[in-house]
């Protein structure tokens, strides 16, 4: 993998050899008008990559929100999510079919299996779906979110490679083990809840000093210690505001003992759900 930071964004090449942008907007749990608007603005405001679910009940509207933003779809990377319906070769098959249909879109760039549901026992045989998909030019890429290393080391034994690994990341959730299980099989991590949900980190020294030494805010100081530790993010906000300060996280970066300082904030907390018990 491979990183540039060519201005105003950065990118990240994955494993399927496509480049995606390293920040994304968060849709969930945005639905409806609030989310196509949240949408066609976000792109306004520059964001290239939008990320949904079937789970969010959003996709409909996401679809409209790229559609009113009048951007070519080409220059745009979107990703979606199947849920535990689609968990079989066939079912992610036509999990995909209806995610297109949702929203109106001839082909995703990224398609990930949601949460492995182990207890369901068929994510491997749904990834190989998703690998058919790719085989066949009709998904760019392909990927896992909330897989644990033991799940991440049944698929990868099957001979079979997620380009991706969407978890829960912020400086209180680093997810060390996962992190290194993540880049030691060569699948990019992309942070989900990437500030925590306006954690109380935002106040700490370790991000607040660097904050104020770039002149920039304690969230893009978290947003940066996600790019510089090569890891996707996609912050959620329906505010304009926030929506061009989270992308805003170009033009510096943080020092290597600054970013060391804010790995140390990690309390060693697993994420939020786990995914051994909890899927959908
Ligand atoms: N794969 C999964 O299982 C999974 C699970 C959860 C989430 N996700 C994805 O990850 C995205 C982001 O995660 P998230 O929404 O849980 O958490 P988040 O992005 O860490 O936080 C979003 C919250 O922070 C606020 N916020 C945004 N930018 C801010 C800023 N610069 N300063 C202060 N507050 C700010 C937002 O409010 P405003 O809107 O008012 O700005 C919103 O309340 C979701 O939208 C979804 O797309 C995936």
């Amino acid at each position: 993998m491979t990183m540039s930071r060519t201005a105003p964004q950065a990118s990240l090449e994955i494993a399927s050899g496509a480049r995606i942008p390293m920040i994304g907007l968060g849709t969930w749990p945005l639905v409806g008008e609030d989310a196509a608007d949240a949408v066609a603005r976000g792109i306004a405001n520059g964001y290239r990559h939008l990320d949904t679910a079937e789970k969010y009940g959003n996709e409909d509207a996401v679809g409209a929100g790229i559609r009113r933003s009048g951007v070519d779809r080409g220059a745009l990377w979107v990703t979606s999510k199947l849920s535990v319906s689609g968990h079989s070769r066939t079912a992610a098959r036509d999990a995909y079919g209806q995610a297109l249909e949702r929203l109106g879109l001839e082909y995703l760039d990224l398609f990930l299996v949601h949460w492995p549901n182990p207890q369901v026992d068929r994510y491997v045989e749904t990834c190989a779906g998703l690998q058919d998909l790719v085989d066949e030019g009709l998904l760019r890429s392909w990927g896992v979110s909330n897989f644990k290393a033991a799940h991440l080391d049944a698929v990868t034994n099957a001979g079979l490679k997620p380009a991706v690994n969407q978890v829960q990341v912020d400086p209180h959730h680093l997810q060390r083990s996962q992190l290194v299980h993540n880049a030691s099989l060569g699948i990019a991590t992309a942070a989900y809840s990437p500030l925590g949900r306006g954690g109380d980190f935002l106040s700490h020294p370790a991000i607040v000093e660097p904050a104020a030494a770039y002149g920039k805010t304690p969230a893009q100081v978290v947003l940066r210690w996600h790019l510089d530790s090569g890891r996707i993010a996609v912050p959620k906000s329906a505010s304009d505001a926030r929506q061009l300060e989270n992308l805003d996280v170009f033009g510096f970066s943080l020092t290597a003992g600054e970013r060391a300082a804010i790995d140390t904030l990690d309390t060693g907390a697993g994420p939020r759900l786990d995914a051994d018990t909890y899927g959908h």
